[in-house]
């Protein structure tokens, strides 16, 4: 299923998605350069969703994806957690496809898989 096209990811930025159209965003991408990470946006801590306002994932340095309700750190290529109450727990990677033309889709089977 499309998510967006890179044109719609600034460089540097995080954005929400809700593919499943729950009224919440269930997964998140990060673009750096021509890479795009995608992430659950569920927290390894309680699985809580991660950003305290709608697309707003990264901390003030923009080099980590933070959890809003105990301030967890992770490293936005790896989705290892470096800081907090989940030390050594990772993200869970969500299986995007970057096609040529810079549309990012997710496996449509992804959350039959994965239940929310
Ligand atoms: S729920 Fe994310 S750090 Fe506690």
């Amino acid at each position: 299923m499309r998510l967006c096209h890179l044109s719609e990811l600034p460089e540097g930025e995080a954005r929400g998605f809700d593919p499943l159209h729950s009224g919440q965003h269930s997964l998140l991408l990060v673009r750096q350069g021509a890479r795009v990470h995608a992430w659950r946006d569920a927290c390894p801590h309680h699985g809580t969703p991660l950003a305290w306002r709608q697309h707003a994932y990264l901390n003030a340095a923009r080099d980590r994806i933070v959890c809003a309700a105990h301030g967890a750190l992770f490293e936005i290529d790896t989705g290892l957690c470096t800081l907090g109450p989940c030390l050594g727990e990772h993200l869970q990677a969500m299986p995007i496809t970057v096609h040529p033309s810079g549309e990012v889709h997710l496996a449509d089977d992804t959350f039959q898989e994965t239940p929310a």
